[in-house]
């Protein structure tokens, strides 16, 4: 059955089967291709995009800034500064407002409620640019840069090692579930995802074949693992419990020693960025040969070029 997502918000990967994930990175791959050659492309030309930040970004904004704007289309960026959003105006009027006059909007905030309700209201495709449960976007340019390093993403294992109970990490379990790539977290008992996400995930696995493991120790889940993923300790909006995260999650850094225990050579690193070198990944492990983290970043640009251009053109 031929993909068809115009029209279509990602609020969440739950919401996109395997093979409407696996079409999006197909569409990445070929919009990576064009932007290497050069060729110059127009497909928003005449199109308008409203981009919401609550919290700071600097990939996602850029991604979705140029991404758009290098096809022609005009986006607009709008901090919660700018806007009314949800003072003196609920965030459904804001919604019904900009659907007016916007083809599509992107929003970064605190609440997944506030993106799901844009995506009731507004009458257009709606992108989640992150909220404290999920991060889709990222996890589409994590799969796209697996894929590229390691030639596959069924079978291929992903171990997450840090705060395990984060927006990325329970984004990138869906993800991986979805697409039959095996997914392990290593994380302290109080900071593993929540057992409904695991749930889900798992239903996903029974269709795609990947197995979903969680542990308190990384000795148990690192080896032979294809990818080692991680993440800051402490997420926007949680800087209040910093001191007790870097106490409890020192034993969870990635390290050279780390990255050997795999017991592959050809293991990559990845991170979501922006990382604090020394916290949860050393700068030898980032700046080494194994870390794929710049071509992660710059997979965000062409994985949300191609989420646009599925669900905005026809
Ligand atoms: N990875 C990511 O979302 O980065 P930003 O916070 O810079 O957008
Ligand atoms: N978990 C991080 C991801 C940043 C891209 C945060 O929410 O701050």
């Amino acid at each position: 059955m031929a993909v068809n997502l115009h029209g279509r918000s990602l609020l969440t990967l739950k919401h996109f089967s395997q093979q409407e994930i696996l079409y999006l990175l197909d569409l990445a791959d070929r919009v990576k291709t064009e932007r290497r050659r050069g060729d110059i492309q127009q497909r928003f030309r005449g199109r308008t995009i409203a981009m919401l930040f609550e919290k700071l970004s600097t990939r996602t904004r850029c991604a979705f800034e140029t991404a758009f704007g290098e096809e022609g289309g005009h986006p607009v960026f709008l901090s919660s500064n700018d806007i009314h959003l949800g003072v003196k105006e609920t965030v459904e009027d804001t919604a019904r407002v900009l659907g007016r006059m916007f083809d599509a909007i992107e929003f970064r905030g605190f609440d997944q409620n506030v993106v799901e309700t844009f995506a009731e209201c507004s009458g257009v495709p709606v992108y989640n640019g992150l909220t404290d449960l999920y991060h889709p976007t990222q996890v589409l340019a994590d799969l796209q840069t697996l894929r590229e390093a390691t030639g596959g993403l069924a079978g291929k294992s992903i171990t997450y090692v840090g705060d395990g109970r984060n927006n990325v990490a329970r984004s990138l379990m869906i993800g991986c579930a979805k697409v039959g790539a095996h997914f392990s977290v290593a994380a302290p008992q109080s900071l593993q995802p929540d057992r409904d996400t695991v749930q889900q995930a798992r239903s996903y696995s029974e269709d795609s074949g990947s197995r979903i493991l969680i542990s308190t120790d990384p000795a148990e889940v690192v080896p032979q693992s294809d990818a080692i993923y991680t993440d800051v300790w402490v997420s926007m909006g949680e800087e209040q419990q910093k001191a007790e995260r870097l106490e409890l999650l020192a034993p969870y850094r990635v390290t050279v020693e780390m990255m050997r225990s795999t017991g592959k050579a050809g293991t990559i690193f990845l991170h979501c960025l922006p990382a604090v070198r020394g916290n949860e990944v050393t700068a030898e492990v980032m700046d080494g040969p194994q870390s794929r983290i710049w071509d992660q970043a710059e997979n965000r640009k062409h994985t949300i070029k191609a989420l646009m251009i599925g669900t905005l053109l026809r």
